[in-house]
């Protein structure tokens, strides 16, 4: 069950050329690429001739032959050619999804292409902005992109899943608070005059006690932005203070398999190479750590005896919420739908 009437991550622009790319997202199979006038262009799959993988053909154009027989489509999904003959059914055509390329990455929507709604993209405006500067990266988790979601909500994990790199025990010490912000959910942990995170330590320079501020902002339906400021209370340097935001798009590829596409931009040592590659290295570690929890708690969920539920605390107020604000949106979807 996904949202569909939504903007999702297919992808990142420089994905997109003239060689065809199959890419599966929530369950449905789709050819990216990018036509000779410079569009970025998403269609189904699956070819209405024999079913065969259009991606398998080539890029014509603006168009895309099916690698089996030769049928092309056009961006709008029309089939404008068929080898051999030049009577064309009515019912070759393959759906056309709406796509919009925009900060280096590349947005689908995923519903009904009438109500496509540029107003409710997502913001991940940072990656351009000038002033920030970082870059993004792909991961692929065996696992619901609501256990990613989750994941990056509660942040409470990090004084155990990532004890070398992001862990600080100040985490667990300091209560968050959760509201409801806008469509989404916003949870807040200000953690004041701790010992900076080993991530801190060597990204920021910083050597004594800091604040550290937490917010998370969940959008849905798969898209989380974290923005974290350290600012220095004493050390070498005192009153400086650095920010980050991690930009994370959890784009379901199936029920227990997420393509996770994320950003880190920081607003401190612009220009320097050498810190945009220890902070890429850096983030990429720690995700690989969620990554071992993640998939694994998938295999026990997926078997999990009937009953069983997960018991909420506190630190987990970010999760239910957005959990239950997913399901309400996901209820109502299919109640328009059916009232259609
Ligand atoms: S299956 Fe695509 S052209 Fe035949
Ligand atoms: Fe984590």
């Amino acid at each position: 069950m996904f949202l569909r009437n939504e903007w999702y991550v297919a992808g990142f622009g420089h994905e997109f050329g003239e060689r065809p790319l199959q890419r599966w997202l929530l369950g449905e199979p789709l050819v990216l690429y990018r036509g000779a006038s410079g569009g970025v262009v998403i269609l189904e799959d699956r070819c209405p001739h024999r079913g065969a993988p259009i991606s398998a053909g080539e890029v014509c154009g603006d168009a895309i032959a099916c690698g089996y027989h030769g049928f092309t489509f056009d961006p709008s999904g029309a089939c404008i050619h068929i080898p051999g003959t030049s009577t064309i059914p009515r019912e070759a055509r393959v759906r056309a999804y709406p796509a919009i390329e925009r900060w280096g990455w590349v947005f689908v929507w995923m519903g009904e292409a009438a109500q496509a709604d540029q107003a409710r993209l997502p913001d991940y405006h940072w990656l351009v902005e000038p002033g920030w500067e970082g870059r993004s990266e792909y991961l692929s988790v065996k696992a619901n992109y609501g256990l990613v979601r989750d994941n990056l909500l509660d942040l409470t994990h990090a004084r155990y899943v990532h004890r070398k790199t992001l862990g600080t025990a100040a985490v667990t010490d300091h209560p968050i608070s959760t509201e409801a912000r806008g469509r989404g959910v916003r949870v807040t942990r200000v953690m004041t005059d701790i010992e900076p995170s080993p991530f801190f330590k060597r990204m920021g320079g910083f050597t004594g006690q800091v604040n550290h501020h937490q917010q998370i902002d969940f959008a849905p339906p798969c898209h989380v932005v974290i923005n974290t400021r350290v600012s220095s209370v004493t050390g070498s340097h005192e009153n400086r203070s650095a920010q980050f935001h991690v930009l994370n798009a959890l784009t379901p590829e199936n029920a227990r398999s997420t393509h996770y596409f994320w950003g880190l931009v920081r607003n401190f040592a612009l220009g320097d190479e050498a810190v945009t590659q220890m902070q890429q290295r850096l983030n990429r570690e720690t995700f690989f750590e969620d990554l071992a929890i993640l998939e694994q708690q998938q295999v026990l969920l997926d078997c999990k005896p009937a009953g069983w539920r997960p018991v909420a605390t506190r630190n987990d107020g970010g999760c239910v919420q957005a959990e239950r604000l997913m399901s309400r949106l996901i209820e109502a979807e299919i109640q328009a739908r059916n009232e259609q």
